[in-house]
């Protein structure tokens, strides 16, 4: 799904802070996200978002982690529990986890808005506006290696293109430090599983880059 541009905004999003010290301890680390969770939990900027919520979902995982997965929104289940992937989607994308040899403790997981959409629509620019300051909080207080776009909407968003997924898949773009690899969203692998294939091999090539083999492993289903 990309992100409709019905809505026009004039909001501009302050320029993104200049990433930690790769120094910086996780308990630092840990520290800015703290505050700008904060003030994600009493952001008003989408008024439709702010009125339905029952939790925003401002992201998990390791503050330190050198891998980022960053997805589009919360969901009903995200929205309940204020947690990142925990519903039918998150399911699947622990098991693509496991299946390349990592742990959900071993990522920072978070979405390109923190609010659920009602009826889980596809993000309006202006939504995805509105969110970009704590995305770009997130992405300097970890500072990844590897960030992986899961769906169009992370990955037009964070790349700022609008080249469909399918063309954005298979090769590395960069966003600060950071390598970018782009892939389907586990909820299109439900409405479509023979799309699994394509994933699994930009799992292979994404952690053949890091040095992990994974041809030796059964293919996530
Ligand atoms: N889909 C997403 O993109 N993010 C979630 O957190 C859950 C479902």
């Amino acid at each position: 799904m990309s992100p409709r541009s019905a809505a026009v905004s004039t909001f501009t999003p302050p320029a993104p802070p200049a990433a930690l010290p790769q120094t910086a301890t996780r308990e630092e680390r840990l520290a800015v996200l703290n505050v700008l969770n904060d003030k994600v939990r009493g952001c008003s900027r989408c008024a439709e978002l702010a009125g339905a919520r029952t939790n925003t979902v401002f992201g998990s995982g390791d503050p330190a982690a050198k891998i980022l997965f960053l997805g589009e929104a919360p969901g009903a289940d995200e929205d309940e529990q204020g947690e990142p992937f925990v519903g039918k989607s998150g399911q699947l994308l622990t098991t693509i986890i496991e299946a390349c040899l990592l742990k959900r403790s071993d990522l920072y997981i978070c979405n390109i808005l923190k609010c659920r959409p009602p009826g889980n629509r596809t993000p309006l620019e202006s939504e995805c506006l509105h969110c970009r300051e704590y995305l770009d909080g997130q992405l300097a207080a970890i500072d990844p290696d590897y960030i992986v776009c899961w769906g169009t909407t992370a990955a037009q968003n964070l790349l700022q293109t609008k080249q469909p997924i399918g063309k954005l898949r298979r090769q590395f773009f960069r966003h600060g430090r950071a390598k970018v690899i782009c892939t389907y969203h586990p909820s299109y692998l439900m409405r479509n599983p023979p799309a699994k294939k394509d994933v699994w091999e930009d799992m292979k090539f994404w952690r053949a880059e890091m040095g992990v083999d994974l041809s030796g492993v059964k293919k996530a289903n």
